[in-house]
């Protein structure tokens, strides 16, 4: 459930109608809904209790400040992958010990960052990564926080592109060798073994492949506490799916996630965290764009829009489905057009959707693409010399810009030319 409705015949976020920040801040923008973020997380936050927890926001989502700030101040920590991240999280008034620090190739800068400012833990990906971390820790005279990140090897049933918890991704330890490199993590001086961490992948649309890792977890816990180690947290990663075509994908709800949390991981006395990213931050945005024409190809109509791929990648990347709305909302039975939609970026790849029902639409008309605010503005570029798109927040009746689109003098001062051309 989100809160972008129809109202009075136009597409709201909340109380505010689209075409009032059209207007005012042009197209293409992402615009956000604060209680539809703040619904999504009180949503984790309902499914875990009343186990000890911490619901990670995974920051890779949607990682404007503006955002994370809405989220730091409903408790939640979040979970970063890289120093750029981390640095969010902390202007967002997050505090080290509710931040997590993941991520398959984490630099000794990175765990110095994170090690000055403090960190709730690292989950650790690698043996290398894990002698890296101790010396640095150690060069500080500190004890860094750490879990391993372990590899199930099981098939998220998701995209290929963002499965991750298989045998032949690049991600964790494999699970079988987990008791040997936590034998070698106690043995390490700038370590202190917290917890266990796994992630096997991102938008899961049934819970069997997280139980099925989750239960791996739950043995190697107690085969780790038989071993001597204390485990008292273990981190299960994000990946909860959405529903992005409304009519057809019915993903488990949090709270369905949360008691088979309880069911298999219940009895542990482990704190639970988790890292959602998408579940909070994806239905709570759409990105708005205007029709630039229509365009009369062979057997077919292209949608030329003023948003592009450059601006929202995943259909061109995974040949993800969004929902295409118009804001002026279609008459009730109003006869459906047949529409290639593409952005004005020179490639085919270009192409938001094929053959898509639409209602009948013109120059323009302004358009909203739905459950966009993950893994959207976060993903975007300036291929083109096209602005970064920039991104709004709506709170009830109000709206503000919390990123501003770039101005093409902005863009051409940031590169240089070095004397020689
Ligand atoms: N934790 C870790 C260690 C992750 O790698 C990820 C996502 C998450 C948490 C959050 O997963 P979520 O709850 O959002 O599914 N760009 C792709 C998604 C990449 C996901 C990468 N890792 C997309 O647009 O679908």
């Amino acid at each position: 459930m989100d809160h972008f409705i129809y109202r009075g015949g136009a597409l709201h976020a909340e109380d505010v109608p689209l075409t009032e920040i059209a207007a005012q801040v042009g197209t293409p923008f992402y615009c956000y809904s604060t209680a539809t973020l703040e619904r999504h997380f009180r949503l984790f936050e309902e499914a875990l209790s009343p186990l000890p927890h911490l619901v990670c926001y995974s920051v890779k989502s949607n990682s404007n400040l503006a955002i994370l700030k809405t989220l730091a101040a409903l408790g939640a920590g979040m979970d970063v992958v890289s120093g750029g991240e981390y640095r969010r999280a902390r202007a967002a008034g997050v505090p080290g010990e509710r931040i997590v620090f993941s991520g398959v190739g984490k630099t000794r800068e990175e765990m110095c960052l994170a090690l000055e400012g403090g960190i709730r833990q690292f989950n650790v990906e690698s043996v290398p990564e894990m002698q890296a971390l101790s010396q640095v820790a150690q060069a500080m005279g500190v004890v860094a926080p750490m879990t391993l990140r372990v590899n199930p090897d099981v098939d998220a049933r998701t995209h290929e592109k963002i499965a991750t918890g298989r045998r032949e991704d690049k991600f964790g330890v494999p699970i079988e060798r987990a008791r040997e490199i936590y034998a070698e993590a106690a043995r390490l001086p700038g370590l202190r073994v917290v917890g266990v961490d796994v992630h096997i992948g991102s938008q899961l649309t049934e819970l069997a492949p997280f139980e099925a890792a989750f239960s791996k977890v739950a043995e190697l816990t107690r085969a780790l506490r038989a071993d001597g180690h204390t485990i008292e947290r273990l981190d299960l990663g994000g990946g909860l799916g959405i529903p992005y075509a409304a009519s057809n994908e019915v993903p488990p709800l949090p709270t369905e996630y949360g008691t088979m949390i309880k069911r298999v991981l219940g009895d542990l006395g482990c704190e639970i965290e988790i890292e959602p990213g998408r579940l909070i931050s994806g239905n709570a945005g759409v990105l708005v764009a205007s029709v630039i024409y229509v365009k009369e190809g062979e057997g077919r109509k292209f949608l030329i829009l003023d948003a592009a791929m450059n601006d929202l990648v995943r259909p061109a990347m995974y040949n993800a489905w969004h929902d295409i709305v118009p804001i002026a909302e279609p008459a009730p039975g109003a006869v459906r057009d047949v529409f290639d939609v593409v952005g004005p970026v020179c490639e085919t790849g270009d192409t938001f959707a094929r053959g898509r029902p639409l209602a009948p639409l013109a120059e323009g008309d302004l358009v909203a693409f739905r459950s966009a605010g993950a893994y959207g503005a976060v993903m975007a570029s300036e291929y083109n010399t096209r602005p970064l798109v920039p991104e709004v927040l709506v709170k009830g009746d109000h709206f503000a810009v919390i990123r501003a689109r770039p101005t093409f003098d902005e863009i051409l001062a940031r590169d240089t030319i070095p004397p020689w051309v």
